[in-house]
């Protein structure tokens, strides 16, 4: 059977098509999703029209969406779908809790090894027992769990750690996401980019970014922050990857920073960083308080209004895209993700290196209560429907602050983790909120 360049997932809304060529997600109403289908049946696109469609819409407005369809290449010039679409036997449950069938990114955490011991790292890393390391997911339990969130339409995965540089076979396995056709992207700190350099180009490895964590641009500010003195090792290692995208050009290099009160001040630095480096992207975010990082390293909102401020004028004066991961979140302003507010668990989920399914790698350390299951022995699919059944996608009753805010369509109470860390409960207002008291 010839590949089709679209795969479809059906979805509450309607559907979701994912374009192999763009790698990208567009999502289609009911009506689109179900002209799709009929087109998958009969060619005769009037015919399909005066029996289904007549008496909801107008002809050229229906003549006008196969069009665009066709623009695309969604449908053919001879009107032959261009869509796999994937069997949901679920789709019931779905409509029922208005739920994606699967996430849309998954951060998948390989280790938690690390040659480093950043101040802030939420996850504990750093030198790990090698009792612990036998504990971890194996690397053809991983490819299995790979294999089963392309089935489900999942394309988009983010492998971190720990350093995914130190996981066994990181190679095999991102040879195995790209035979998948999955879009790879890698958050590291890049300590060990060098030893795996020659065998990512000699093998042809397709890396769609490289999430490079910074944090510091001074060797001393690195020893402090990132617990280590490998600052001249990372700084050969930044070139290294800027010589990868000449031959990789496809690929996005985003340089990303947590702020905290050791970091905030040199903002105009660290754009100087990105812009020497040649950064495509920057994204920066304020650090949350778990894990290693200490409360003495948190910001107030005070200030984080202020770096807002000083972000905003930097985004004025720079061709690199600039995120700051605050809020009013912004997530939800672009069409797909309108309603959502914050994604975790609801359009992105996280692995942990034991295989335990939680919404973001933020609450490992609430793992009793927030880990939903472990794929050790759950397939990720049951696991991820049975997630919907619990507390973070039935969230109705949001605090009145919230339900009042002029942003409360895209940002729906801000970070749910953030409300959860510091009230223990998953109702508040982002407590970093400082569009309101
Ligand atoms: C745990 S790290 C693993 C990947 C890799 N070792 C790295 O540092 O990029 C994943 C991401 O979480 C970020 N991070 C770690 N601790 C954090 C914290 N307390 N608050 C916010 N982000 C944090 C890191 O900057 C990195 O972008
Ligand atoms: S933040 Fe990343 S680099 Fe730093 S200790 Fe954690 S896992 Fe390692
Ligand atoms: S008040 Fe709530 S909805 Fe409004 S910006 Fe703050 S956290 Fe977001």
């Amino acid at each position: 059977m010839n590949k089709k360049r679209f795969i479809g997932r059906l979805e509450y809304f309607g559907s979701l098509l994912f374009d192999s060529e763009r790698k990208e997600y567009i999502p289609f109403d009911q009506d689109a999703t179900s002209i799709l289908f009929n087109i998958s049946n009969f060619k005769d696109i009037d015919e399909i029209y005066y029996r289904y469609f007549s008496t909801k819409f107008n002809y050229l407005n229906y003549k006008s969406f196969i069009q665009l369809a066709q623009y695309l290449d969604i449908i053919k010039e001879d009107y032959t779908l261009n869509v796999d679409f994937l069997v949901n036997e679920n789709i019931e449950l779905l409509n029922e809790y208005r739920i994606l069938s699967a996430p849309l990114k998954v951060y998948f955490a390989l280790t938690y090894s690390c040659p480093l011991k950043c101040k802030h790292c939420f996850s504990n890393s750093g030198d790990i027992e090698k009792s612990l390391i036998k504990q971890e997911l194996s690397t053809d339990k991983i490819k299995t769990i790979l294999k089963e969130l392309k089935e489900l339409g999942v394309y988009y995965i983010s492998f971190g750690g720990g350093e995914p540089f130190d996981k066994n076979n990181f190679i095999e396995i991102l040879k195995y996401a790209n035979e998948l056709n999955l879009v790879i992207f890698i958050s590291t700190s890049l300590v060990n980019f060098d030893k795996y350099y020659e065998e990512i180009i000699n093998n042809n490895i397709k890396i769609k970014e490289f999430k490079v964590s910074i944090d510091a641009v001074s060797s001393r500010d690195y020893i402090n922050i990132k617990g280590k003195s490998y600052f001249d090792k990372f700084k050969n290692n930044l070139k290294l990857l800027q010589n990868y995208k000449e031959i990789n050009k496809e690929l996005t290099i985003r340089f990303h920073f947590v702020l905290n009160k050791l970091n905030y001040n040199d903002l105009p630095a660290f754009l100087n960083f990105a812009e020497q480096y040649q950064a495509d992207k920057l994204s920066f975010s304020p650090i949350f308080i778990t894990g290693r990082a200490s409360k003495d390293l948190a910001l107030s909102n005070e200030i984080l209004k202020k770096i807002d401020n000083i972000i905003n004028t930097m985004k004025e004066r720079t061709r690199i895209e600039i995120e700051f991961f605050n809020v009013p979140l912004e997530v939800g302003k672009t069409g797909l993700y309108t309603g959502f507010g914050c994604g975790c668990g609801k359009t992105v989920c996280y692995i942990s290196p034991y295989g335990d399914v939680l919404p973001s790698g933020m609450f490992i350390n609430y793992k009793e209560q927030f880990s939903y299951g472990n794929l050790k022995n759950s397939s990720f699919k049951d696991i991820w429907l049975n997630t919907h059944l619990k507390e973070i996608n039935n969230i109705d009753e949001y605090d009145n602050r919230c339900k009042e805010c002029e942003y409360f369509d895209n940002c729906r109470g801000g970070c749910r983790f953030r409300s959860f860390n510091e009230f223990k409960s998953l109702l508040y207002k982002d407590p970093t909120c400082y569009i309101k008291n």
